[in-house]
């Protein structure tokens, strides 16, 4: 069957007695056997059987998990051609906004992520197969940064039978382990491979890790969020920080601030920001990394984005939330707001051009900067800066 093109999940489309079928791990052009895995009433998914064609644009792979492991969709063409096949289907996504992408901000495409989540079950540590809840173990993950890497041999010491998630990351040079299953795992072979220990969000041993961006020290909780690609992080931070000294903000509202990692960064810029999130620990640790900078013009509020008051105490907002996006509630306060500009940091460009399109009649879509946060994957982070009309 002949691939005719590429959808935003990195998989080759073509059809099958007229219905479409996604083919994992397929490119334009190409002639493939398939191998239906998921066989639905308006599309199928499946996997090659057989190459019949390839195109010439495939190249050999390096992980040897690539095709078994669910995480990673796009190692199978060059870096380049895979920030070209993001700004298409970027460009495809925002066409109906009359925005284009002329450029990726690019990353390492491999060993960039900070931080990777294994999964453990039937004496198994590893991730899930593709399309599937069963555990490949891995013992090495290539978009993981070096020092995770060298420490997942150690990773059998672990009693599997009373862990159910291994989190493991890595800033500055230290590496942490997360632990979540019994409380009573035994950690004595691991202490001395890791400098900090934490078994079900308690701090076990060690001390707690503290990285550092753009000046901002922020310490880094066991786990809430914080972004996975720290050198893809920065960047975006400091764009962010340039669009608040561009328009001149003053009193900044930042929606689903997490740790205050946004908050943060540009409260020198700014008279003062508050920051609201939902997630209890999150406040806590960004109330704790506003002590530890020394900052004083941001407060954090722990709620939900839906019950935001005061809004127009506010000029200038930023979004930063999940791949749900905006919420009704959070759309109709910002349609009956006088905010002037508002950044929308959003990393599902589905969601995010279905509020803009919300927002579009109050609000010009100025730009779209995209930051690949997560090569080697379809997924990117899209910076967009909206102006009041
Ligand atoms: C993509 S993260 C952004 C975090 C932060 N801006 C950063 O860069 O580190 C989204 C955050 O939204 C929070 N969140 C999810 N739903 C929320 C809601 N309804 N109200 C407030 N925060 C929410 C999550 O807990 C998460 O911390």
């Amino acid at each position: 069957m002949l691939i005719q093109k590429m959808d935003n999940q990195a998989r080759g489309i073509t059809y099958y007695n007229d219905k479409i079928v996604f083919v994992n791990n397929a490119l334009p052009n190409e002639d493939v056997d398939i191998n239906i895995i998921i066989d639905k009433k308006r599309y199928s998914v499946a996997n090659v059987a057989k190459y019949n064609k390839i195109d010439k644009n495939r190249i050999k792979t390096k992980c040897k998990y690539y095709g078994i492991c669910g995480g990673c969709q796009l190692e199978h063409i060059n870096y380049q051609d895979e920030l070209e096949y993001k700004k298409n289907y970027l460009n495809d996504i925002f066409k109906v906004l009359g925005i284009k992408i002329d450029k990726i901000i690019s990353s390492n495409d491999y060993g960039y992520r900070n931080k990777i989540s294994l999964k453990v079950d039937n004496n198994k540590i590893g991730y899930n197969k593709l399309n599937s809840n069963e555990i490949i173990s891995i013992d090495k993950c290539l978009i993981a940064d070096n020092l995770i890497n060298e420490k997942i041999k150690y990773l059998e010491y672990i009693d599997k039978n009373k862990v159910n998630e291994i989190i493991i990351k890595s800033f500055d040079n230290k590496v942490m382990l997360v632990l979540d299953g019994e409380n009573n795992i035994d950690i004595s072979k691991l202490i001395n491979h890791f400098d900090t220990i934490y078994i079900n969000d308690k701090l076990v041993c060690g001390d707690k890790i503290i990285t550092t961006i753009n000046s901002i020290k922020y310490y880094i909780a066991p786990n809430s969020f914080f972004q996975v690609n720290s050198n893809i992080a920065e960047k975006m931070f400091n764009y962010i920080k340039d669009i608040c000294k561009k328009n001149n903000a003053s009193r900044v509202i930042d929606l689903y601030c997490g740790c205050g990692s946004i908050s943060l960064i540009i409260a020198d810029i700014v008279d003062y920001v508050y920051g609201v999130e939902l997630n209890k620990q999150s406040i806590i640790d960004a109330n704790e990394n506003k002590l530890l900078n020394n900052i004083s013009n941001v407060e954090f509020k722990c709620d939900t984005t839906d019950n935001i008051e005061d809004i127009n105490d506010f000029d200038n907002m930023i979004v930063d939330p999940p791949r749900n996006g905006l919420s009704k509630k959070v759309i109709n306060k910002i349609l009956s707001s006088n905010i002037k500009n508002i950044i929308y940091v959003s990393c599902d460009p589905i969601t995010l051009r279905r509020d803009l399109l919300l927002l579009k009649d109050k609000y010009n879509i100025d730009n779209i900067t995209t930051f690949d946060m997560f090569p080697n994957t379809y997924h990117v982070e899209n910076v967009c800066t909206l102006s009041i009309k």
